[in-house]
């Protein structure tokens, strides 16, 4: 599309959650002009959704080789030790200046961080705010932050449509769709020396997902189309207890945060047995991808759409004190958690695959950076670990702001840009998200992804009309869910979240390796 208006800035970030955030403040002081853009308003983002907290050896008892152990077991073997190295090593400094930000995370009865449990930890490790409203205090605070600094300009309601590149494929602006944000409206171009990525998932391209609306991976999108490689894309991890609202039930659903069971709630079916004894030595705590299955498998032999967690010996006054965000939330679906079992089933939580990047942040492609759920830069392999999320985008934006300044580009001339030619309707966005969701949800077999294949390829036959930020979204989940169904397909093996009917063991022999999805090559 051709520009309505131009602005510049040295480096824009596209993205404002804790990722985007945390590079934006880190950056301030070291480059001239830094552009926050971000699609919705500045907390509609995954960030602020949070409940469970941010992982960090912080306890007296814990240290980073520990948190390193129990990352490196959920991540089933993909992990980049020294992705996780530097995740582990740096993560409490950068949980200190969050505090320093001012982040009021909840203390015990010393003084000291109150820190819990979440699945595959072997240390009691998260820190949380407000119970069970970690992200929203953090993101309050960042946004705090960022109101505080004059010289972080924000354009809200900004859809990035694409990279600009100059001519020797480096990054030198990116194209806009701005909404009602005043003469900055329409499709404009700014003009910069860098760009950090900082856009969030994706889960927007299955059916039910934790993650908010806005979470439609243009980042992932943006960056494929611009050249840059991606990673990964086949691990995408299915939360186990999310509230089951009914089989009409679409898009973001209420998330019961693996810290309720850390709490001491636990998981049974429709005849009450328990489900994780047995499955594994952490029992309701085990790493997350094996709870999903568990809940999975006991789902298919039972022909039941969702299993139960029971949390009612948690308390009235507990339950107020520590999960006021979900007991309210529950009580709005008109279920008590206190009195009644809880519904629950698995969806789309989180992208553990994204663009791929080096250990301080840099893609392959000249002056693009990324970080945050958008990336991969290796912590995660092919499963996160709980509550690493959080702590990912806060060392790796520390890490760019470290070296962004140093190699800031010169400024480039943009060549012309005809890479969103070809948009789709938003009208098949629902039909995408169930096949998504029945054919390369969290059990995947050879049959059922050629068939997503076959219809996600039929989808990409149905024009936008006009062109919009639904046809723009849509366009984007289509690339990226198209991409994700040709990794889960090559990948012949069970391994962490990437479940195969077909193919049930993990196999390090023949995959060990990782796919990586570039527009040259395809999936490699
Ligand atoms: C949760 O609170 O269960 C989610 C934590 C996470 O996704 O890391």
């Amino acid at each position: 599309p051709q520009p309505g208006w131009t602005t510049q800035a040295d480096v824009v970030i596209i993205g404002s959650g804790i990722a985007g955030l945390t590079a934006a403040l880190r950056l301030r002081e070291h480059v001239g002009t830094v552009l926050v853009v971000t699609k919705d308003v500045l907390n509609a983002g995954s960030t602020q959704w949070a409940q469970g907290g941010i992982a960090a050896a912080l306890g007296p008892e814990d240290t980073p080789e520990e948190h390193e152990v129990d990352t490196l077991v959920a991540g089933a073997g993909a992990c980049d030790r020294d992705a996780v190295r530097v995740l582990v090593t740096e993560g409490p400094d950068a949980v200190h200046e969050l505090i320093a930000l001012g982040t009021n995370f909840d203390l015990d009865a010393a003084g000291e961080l109150s820190l819990t449990r979440e699945g595959g930890h072997h240390r009691d490790r998260i820190a949380h705010a407000g119970g069970d409203a970690t992200g929203a205090e953090i993101q309050r605070a960042l946004i705090a932050a960022i109101e505080a600094a004059p010289d972080i300009e924000v354009i809200q309601h900004a859809l990035a449509v694409d990279l600009l590149l100059d001519e020797d494929g480096g990054v030198a602006g990116v194209t806009l769709h701005v909404i009602g944000e005043g003469v900055r409206d329409g499709v404009g171009a700014v003009h910069c020396r860098a760009v950090v990525l900082a856009s969030g998932g994706l889960g927007q391209v299955f059916s039910q997902t934790t993650n908010p609306a806005v979470s439609t991976g243009d980042g992932l999108a943006i960056a494929l189309r611009a050249g840059a490689t991606l990673r990964d894309l086949e691990f995408v991890q299915f939360h186990p207890t999310v509230m089951y609202l009914g089989p009409d039930s679409r898009g973001q659903q209420p998330l019961i945060s693996e810290a309720v069971r850390g709490e001491g709630a636990f998981l049974v079916d429709h005849e009450g047995d328990r489900l994780m004894p047995g499955v594994h030595p952490l029992a309701d705590l085990a790493p997350r991808d094996v709870v999903a299955k568990a809940i999975m498998k006991r789902m298919l032999e039972t022909g039941q759409p969702h299993m139960w967690l029971d949390a009612r010996h948690l308390g009235a006054a507990f339950w107020e004190k520590r999960f006021p965000t979900i007991l309210a939330t529950a009580r709005s679906h008109g279920l008590d958690p206190v009195t009644q079992l809880i519904p629950v089933a698995p969806a789309c939580h989180y992208a553990s695959g994204g663009v791929r990047t080096d250990l301080d942040g840099r893609t392959d492609l000249p002056g693009l950076y990324a970080t945050g759920e958008v990336a991969c830069s290796g912590v995660h392999g092919a499963n996160r670990l709980a509550s690493n999320s959080l702590l990912e985008g806060l060392v790796f934006s520390r890490r760019i702001a470290a070296v962004l300044p140093g190699e800031l580009r010169p400024w480039s001339d943009p060549v012309a840009d005809h890479r969103t030619a070809g948009l789709v309707t938003g009208a098949v966005r629902r039909e995408l998200q169930e096949t998504m969701t029945s054919r390369v949800g969290v059990l995947r077999s050879a049959d059922g992804l050629a068939e997503a294949t076959a219809l996600l390829d039929k989808l990409g036959g149905h024009a936008a009309e006009q062109v919009d930020q639904d046809s723009w979204e849509t366009t984007n989940l289509l690339t990226i869910g198209a991409a994700l169904a040709d990794a889960a397909a090559l990948r012949e093996e069970t391994r962490g979240s990437h479940w195969r009917d077909d193919f049930p063991e993990r196999d390090d022999e023949r995959w060990a390796g990782h796919f990586d999805v570039s527009m040259a090559d395809g999936v490699t």
